[in-house]
């Protein structure tokens, strides 16, 4: 037979694994050795009401192909229920998938609390949930690989999703901190920005278009990044669907520096506004700017040019 990269043994909890990229998830891990809680609340894609059977068909195809998994139709809301699942039914858990998802897009100019409110319950406070129930275990058996779920709405923006994107970028930060917290206990995260054709997508997207975009074709990248195998790819963020993955960085411009004093004045900025946007030279940092080196050379400057302050026209404007 040939050879895969196997779980056996392990524990993986998928949550929203009802359909879409939860339900490719659940099947690969099935298939590959380890015990699935296929979590899912069984909703509508705007979050309303609830439906046991999404999660009970995967867990059935799971098992009619020899796998182990058990349903949890809990929200993620509650994501402890949903790790308790996992310990009673198998005792342990070792990969946690963050994936459940809904939208409640709307303008910017119509967006009501309740909107905002339930896309920040579900993403935000639902990845927190089941990674901080998930915690204490990954941390006692010096393992984990959590996988959270952003999106390019969260990365670039998107029209009508200030809520989604706010909710989406938000992983991004919640991974980079749990996995520099989780690096000493051998706990790696990482972060996606997937696209594939689910439910979420398919009155957004032309049907030959989706029709190249499987979520099987995301589940390769998130197989890879959570097995045992990886020790040292944690706090990536990755692009990844239809057959392309790319990790993406943060990128910094060359930077300006004025002499902190009286004479920095908003007139100093837009002298150095080319090099506050100059990208020619670009670094790519995992950290925050060396603040004292640079305040040390910043005091080492000549007072910036007084008495006139110039606007984004290169207007003079006496002041
Ligand atoms: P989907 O709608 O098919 O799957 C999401 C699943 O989450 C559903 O089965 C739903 O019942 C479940 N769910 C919703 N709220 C829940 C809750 N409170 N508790 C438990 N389960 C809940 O959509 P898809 O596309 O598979 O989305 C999966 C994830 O990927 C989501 O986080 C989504 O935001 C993200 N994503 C998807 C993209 C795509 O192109 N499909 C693009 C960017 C991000």
């Amino acid at each position: 037979a040939p050879q895969e990269l196997r779980y056996d043994g392990q524990v993986v909890v998928v949550t929203g694994a009802g359909g879409g990229l939860g339900k490719a998830y659940s099947l690969y891990f099935g298939e590959r050795g380890a015990s699935v809680v296929v979590n899912d609340l069984g909703g509508s894609f705007k979050g309303s009401g609830s439906d046991s059977r999404a999660a009970d068909v995967v867990v059935e195809e799971i098992k009619s192909k020899g796998g182990k998994a058990v349903a949890n139709y809990d929200s993620v809301a509650d994501g402890e229920k949903i790790i308790d699942t996992a310990i009673k039914a198998f005792g342990r858990i070792d990969i946690l998938i963050n994936n459940a998802g809904i939208l409640r897009d709307v303008s910017f100019k119509n967006m009501k609390d309740a909107d905002w409110d339930l896309i920040m319950t579900v993403h935000v406070w639902g990845a927190y949930k089941c990674a901080r129930a998930a915690w204490p275990h990954f941390r006692k058996q010096k393992y984990g690989r959590v996988i959270n779920t952003a999106s390019a709405a969260g990365l670039f923006g998107s029209f009508g999703q200030t809520n989604y994107s706010a909710a989406k970028l938000a992983q991004v930060g919640f991974t980079e901190t749990l996995a520099k917290e989780g690096l000493k206990y051998n706990i790696l995260a990482n972060v996606i920005a997937p696209i594939a054709a689910s439910r979420m997508t398919e009155t957004v997207m032309p049907p030959d278009v989706l029709e190249n975009l499987k979520p099987d074709w995301v589940i390769p990248l998130v197989g890879v990044l959570v097995h045992s195998s990886n020790t040292t790819e944690t706090g990536g963020i990755f692009e990844v669907g239809g057959g392309h993955m790319a990790k993406l960085r943060w990128e910094r411009a060359k930077g300006g520096l004025c002499r902190a004093d009286s004479t920095f004045t908003p007139g100093s900025v837009l002298a150095k506004w080319k090099d506050v946007n100059d990208f020619s030279k670009p670094s790519y940092p995992t950290g925050v700017a060396n603040f004292m080196e640079l305040l040390e050379e910043a005091q080492k400057l000549p007072p910036n040019e007084p008495g006139e302050d110039i606007d984004f026209k290169g207007k003079v404007v006496l002041i």
